[in-house]
């Protein structure tokens, strides 16, 4: 008996059962004291046991544990199942008050982990909000401002004419490239495209990227190579046009930061039997370490003025890490001032 009144945690059972026990108890003494007979008081016992035990259970079951039952139906919110109604019939009786009341903590935390979260992503979608209005102002004043001086007077004057037009043009393109990455991003943050993967060699996408990019690299007199002692061909199971888009923002990423007569080098690794590394590493003027923990954030840019100048929508990088993360691989940025960035990501393997 000392052992069931010790347990903190009595289930609704077990306490009509301790009560019952008691008043069947002392009622049975008492009746063997007034009546002598030695069958009265068992069945004095027996009466009361049940008595007291369906009385007090049904009590416990009506007031506690019916209230408790609609707290439970509250917070799973759901219709009760088949599975919920036997919780409700057979496992819920047997909880005792503090068993549920860590169900309730329980509950209230994961919510608040909740609401802790949309109010992130809200803050989040307003800061998004905020860095494309901004980004968009910069091309449209541009046009705005060549627009406003070619309409009074610079028209007719053929010095300037054609060059007003070719830089509003200019903002022009700035404000479709941005139009076209924000519509990417936001369909693969949609899922609407799905990741369909094939088996492809990773050198050879990358020197087709290589090739497309030639031009770019020549006008800077960056030479774009594959690093020796990595032309064994490995074979990757990903979605080729969405890895091309990677490598080709990466590529374009070395190119556009990097130091003219520099090197752009792709590299491509076996690691753990499962994965292929590839990275794309330049000697350019590398990322400080305050920048690149952000650096695959929407519009980050290392160096705000220079990065717009060159022409970017501060997307590129944002895109990579979607596409990654939608084939459940990783990519990571290593990168020393003065020395150069390394720009590398995960694939699946191909099975052979
Ligand atoms: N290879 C690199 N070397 C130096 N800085 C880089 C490199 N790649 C990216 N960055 C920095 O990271 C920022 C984000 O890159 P990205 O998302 O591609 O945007 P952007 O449109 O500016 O190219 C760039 O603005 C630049 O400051
Ligand atoms: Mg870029």
């Amino acid at each position: 008996m000392s052992t069931v009144f010790s347990s903190k945690n009595p289930s609704p059972r077990q306490l009509s059962f301790i009560t019952a026990i008691i008043i069947s108890t002392v009622n049975a003494l008492l009746s063997l004291f007034l009546l002598q007979e030695w069958y009265i008081p068992l069945l004095v016992f027996a009466t009361t046991f049940i008595i007291i035990y369906w009385l007090y259970y049904y009590t416990l079951q009506r007031f506690i544990y019916r209230k408790i039952k609609i707290i439970y139906k509250f917070i799973y919110q759901t219709k009760a199942t088949k599975k919920e109604e036997f919780f409700y019939e057979n496992i819920l009786p047997q909880k005792s008050i503090e068993e549920v009341s860590a169900d309730v903590q329980r509950w209230a935390t994961q919510k608040k982990d909740e609401i802790d979260m949309l109010r992130a992503n809200e803050q989040f979608r307003k800061e998004f909000l905020m860095n494309l209005a901004h980004e968009l102002r910069t091309p449209i004043f541009t046009i705005q401002g060549y627009v406003d001086t070619l309409l009074n007077g610079a028209l007719d004057d053929p010095n300037v004419n054609k060059k007003f037009l070719t830089n509003a043009n200019k903002g022009i393109d700035r404000l479709v490239r941005l139009v076209d990455d924000l519509d990417e991003i936001s369909k693969l943050e949609s899922g609407r495209i799905p990741i369909i993967q094939e088996s492809f060699v990773i050198q050879d996408l990358v020197k087709e990227v290589f090739d497309e990019l030639s031009l770019k690299a020549k006008e800077k007199h960056i030479q774009l190579q594959v690093k020796k002692g990595t032309e064994r061909p490995l074979e990757v199971y990903a979605d080729k046009p969405k890895i091309r888009q990677v490598l080709v923002n990466l590529v374009e990423n070395a190119i556009k930061y990097g130091h003219e007569y520099g090197n752009v080098t792709a590299g491509s690794y076996e690691v753990d039997g499962k994965h292929i590394y590839t990275e794309i590493s330049d000697d350019g003027p590398g990322i400080s370490e305050e920048h690149l923990p952000r650096i695959f954030e929407r519009f980050y840019r290392a160096d705000r003025s220079r990065s717009r100048e060159i022409g970017g929508t501060g997307l590129g990088l944002a895109i990579v890490k979607h596409i990654i993360e939608a084939h459940g691989q990783t990519v990571n940025v290593r990168s020393t001032l003065n020395v150069g960035s390394s720009f590398g990501f995960t694939l699946e393997k191909a099975e052979e």
